[in-house]
């Protein structure tokens, strides 16, 4: 630092002038196809129909490829691929030559981390920094950690007989796309299912980069199979009569039609939905560390987090400063490149999503809610949204109680734990929470009273495959992750 300080002027201009130089990751090794088929029965086949769709980079809305659209008669094949390994094969294969394969996909995952990461970015939006540190290694780390599990089954559930189900479809969302086809397809082959799993339709590449390493891991053909499509194509799989399980991550509304669709079918269903998540800051907190944490929970990935810490409760003492100290850091933040190692929030999904998200501010704005944004300079291209603060809401605004899943943090005063509990629990979902106080005590008083499947206490939005995840009310039923992932995919 010292030698390129300026040697005149005051100190505090040279920090005010201060930029950090651009840090971009290269995607010079990154080998695209033009066109992406359906990966099924262990191979990559077109659509019948012949259809296909592009999926763009949302940072810079140039075309990275053509994927394909798969239909009914697509889904048909998957599933009987599928249903055939499953009887042929994969059922009746031991725990131990299962998790053989799961080992070997994990290990390829993280020998081919730097490409994923990287992809997952131009695919998604999301900054290099999360697809790097997070999406990736814990999308291996899932197929560690279920790989394990394979052979011990019968000390998972002691004394039980678990049996797979057979074929498992799962349909999973944009914001987490190689990270939630881990979640799904990784429990579903350590219980002995098989799979049909359908990516987004704004992130496929992924897992059709994931399909390739399954075909190169050697695992018999039929046991995963990855389609993509958009909402017809997850319809056909959660109604084809041979799915004896349905896993759903994405919105409270198509979770709704996919549990209609299901009942009295005897499939078993999970369903991982929305979130409108608190984060609880008392007086007593780690101010600072409590600040960095919302900053975490909302603004990095763009709020496109089912768990995001969209509402922040506040208790009065330290209201006005907690605010001071989170606008002077949302001041910092930098909104921009994805790919840029210094980018704190990357591009918002889609137009689509970014005008959901601009349509939420306008309704704050209206419902007559402070408004709050940093004035950071955003790029002219793509689709970015500056990290957003209203002040002075209440539990009747829209924004408070529905979700956005963006940038955009509700913020509410508080003056004792029985009206924070209250008032954090008075919402129809019930995902995640956050507390941020000095006192243990407190701790436990207050995460046992907290509707929310998943409480980090003096910290935010921290996974771990062996942890279990999952919501109550409209948040969606059943976990993932952990021991109890293993029961969503087993008879007993
Ligand atoms: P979505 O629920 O429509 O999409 C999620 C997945 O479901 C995608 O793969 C999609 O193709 C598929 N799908 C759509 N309709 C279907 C149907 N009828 N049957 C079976 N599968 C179907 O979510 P969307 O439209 O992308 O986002 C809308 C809102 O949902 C977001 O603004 C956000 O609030 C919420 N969301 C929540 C997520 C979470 O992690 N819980 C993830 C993504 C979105
Ligand atoms: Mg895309």
């Amino acid at each position: 630092m010292a030698g390129v300080q300026k040697k005149e002027g005051p100190r505090l201009d040279f920090f005010s002038d201060w930029k950090y130089s651009p840090a971009p990751e290269s995607k010079d090794h990154i080998r695209l196809n033009k066109r992406y088929e359906l990966f099924i029965n262990g191979k990559f086949v077109k659509p019948t129909k012949g259809k296909y769709f592009s999926t763009i980079n949302p940072a810079t809305e140039e075309k990275l490829a053509e994927v394909a659209n798969a239909d009914e008669k697509d889904v048909d094949l998957a599933v009987n691929a599928a249903k055939n390994a499953s009887e042929k094969i994969w059922k009746k294969m031991s725990g131990k030559e299962r998790g053989k394969y799961i080992y070997r996909i994990a290990r390829m995952l993280q020998e081919r981390a730097r490409e994923f990461a990287v992809i997952e970015t131009m695919d998604g939006g999301k900054t290099i920094r999360e697809s790097r540190d997070v999406d990736v290694p814990l999308a291996a780390n899932h197929f560690f950690y279920y790989a394990g599990w394979a052979d011990k089954l019968n000390y998972a559930f002691p004394n039980r007989n678990p049996q797979p189900l057979g074929v498992a479809g799962q349909i999973i969302p944009w914001n987490f796309p190689l990270l939630m086809a881990a979640w799904k397809i990784a429990p579903a082959l350590a219980t002995g299912n098989t799979v049909v799993l359908k990516s987004a339709e704004t992130t496929p590449l992924t897992s059709l980069k994931l399909a390739e390493i399954i075909q190169e891991s050697g695992l018999p053909d039929g046991v995963v199979n990855i389609i993509t499509g958009a909402g017809l194509t997850g319809a056909a799989i959660v109604n084809h009569p041979l799915v004896n399980k349905v896993a759903f991550t994405g919105s409270t509304e198509v979770g709704r039609i996919i549990q209609r669709a299901t009942a009295g079918t005897g499939k078993k269903v999970t369903l991982e939905l929305g979130g409108k998540a608190a984060n609880i800051i008392f007086e007593d907190a780690p101010i600072d560390q409590a600040v960095e944490g919302i900053i975490n929970g909302i603004f990095f990935n763009q709020g496109h987090v089912c768990c995001a810490g969209s509402r922040l409760f506040v208790q009065e003492g330290v209201a006005d400063l907690v605010i001071r100290k989170l606008k002077d850091r949302m001041e910092t933040l930098i909104v921009g490149d994805p790919l840029d190692k210094n980018t704190d929030i990357g591009a918002i999904n889609s137009k689509e999503q970014l005008q959901t998200i601009s349509k939420y501010i306008e309704i704050g704005k209206t419902g007559g809610a402070d408004f709050y944004q940093s004035s950071c300079p955003i790029p002219k291209k793509g689709f970015f949204m500056r990290p957003t603060l209203f002040l002075n809401v209440s539990q009747s605004h829209r924004i408070v109680t529905e979700e956005i899943f963006g940038p955009v943090l509700a913020v509410q005063t508080f003056r004792t734990i029985e009206e924070v509990i209250e008032k954090a629990n008075n919402i129809p979902y019930g995902l995640s929470a956050g507390v941020w106080t000095d006192k243990g005590s407190k701790i436990f008083n207050i995460t046992g009273k907290l509707r929310a499947g998943i409480v980090w206490a003096n910290t935010y939005n921290k996974f771990d495959p062996t942890s279990p995840f999952g919501g109550y009310k409209e948040s969606g039923f059943g976990r993932e992750g952990g021991l109890h992932g293993l029961l969503a995919y087993v008879n007993l």
